[in-house]
């Protein structure tokens, strides 16, 4: 299965029920188009974490319907759903999710373990995406000889080593500082700028308001979806930094252990 149908992510109805009575989504409706590269955001809690899970196929809907690329998920048996994801979508978890005693090289070509390549395919091409990452001299340092940002920059050579079609970052820039992040922002624009279709959870106003399209949740429910032109964006930059985005850590709500 190639994506190549103009509409790579269609939710409908969306509603995720976690055990215990937990609604995290409810009714969500979310379109996106080929070449989007769009931000979500919202306060802790509040969805965004589920919401990509579901549109990355890794978790189900307790109801309503998720089309990838046009083809019904609820429809595709568990290993045509896994090869879909591990030849088209790129994930950057919350947490990382690198494997403890194995190199920074071996883990971003764990990435392409599912591709069919040779070993040593796998590994040229994990040091050309750590070298992307600004990580070359790191390759051969495990996760707990890496610093959390250089953890996360692994992470995003793991996610994009494969060219996924479709990459999903859950705060790929959370643990950065203001010029690891930039340079995370700017592979992320490469990519897509290459073709990828791309959403990125973000608590950072500032980074969503450089995107061209803002999705904001609240209580599991989209609240706000608003596109801004690139003009927008860099005739009034004073509004990306002014833009009301709920801090981390919000309210009654707990923070999910992802
Ligand atoms: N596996 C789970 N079992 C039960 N409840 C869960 C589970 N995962 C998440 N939740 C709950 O679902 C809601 C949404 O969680 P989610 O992780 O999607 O939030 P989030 O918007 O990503 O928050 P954050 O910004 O803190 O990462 C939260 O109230 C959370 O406690
Ligand atoms: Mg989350």
């Amino acid at each position: 299965m190639t994506i190549v149908a103009n509409t790579v992510v269609e939710l409908n109805q969306v509603t995720k029920e976690y055990p215990g009575g937990v609604a995290a989504l409810r009714g969500v409706d979310l379109r996106i188009e080929r070449g989007e590269l769009l931000a979500i955001v919202g306060p802790s809690g509040s969805g965004k974490s589920t919401l990509l899970h579901i549109v990355g196929t890794l978790d189900r809907p307790t109801a309503g319907t998720v089309a990838i690329a046009g083809h019904d998920v609820a429809a595709l048996s568990d290993r045509r759903l896994s090869a879909l994801r591990a030849r088209h979508i790129g994930f950057v978890f919350q947490s990382f999710h690198l494997v403890s005693g194995v190199t920074a090289q071996d883990n971003v070509a764990e990435g392409l373990l599912y591709s069919g390549l040779a070993r040593a395919e796998r590994r040229r091409r994990a040091a050309t995406a750590l070298e992307r990452v600004g990580l070359g001299d790191r390759m051969h340092h495990r996760p707990h000889e890496l610093s959390g940002g250089q953890r996360q920059r692994v992470a995003i050579a793991r996610a994009v080593v494969g060219e996924p079609d479709l990459l999903l970052a859950d705060e790929p820039t959370g643990a950065l500082d203001s010029a690891s992040g930039e340079a995370v922002m700017q592979l992320l624009h490469d990519l897509n700028a290459d073709g990828a279709t791309i959403a990125v959870i973000t608590h950072d106003g500032e980074i969503a308001g450089a995107l061209p399209r803002q999705v904001r949740i609240r209580d599991g429910r989209i609240v706000e979806d608003a596109r801004t032109t690139p003009e927008d964006a860099q005739a009034r930059p004073e509004d990306a930094e002014t833009m009301p985005l709920e801090p981390a850590g919000g309210e009654d709500q707990c923070r999910a252990t992802d």
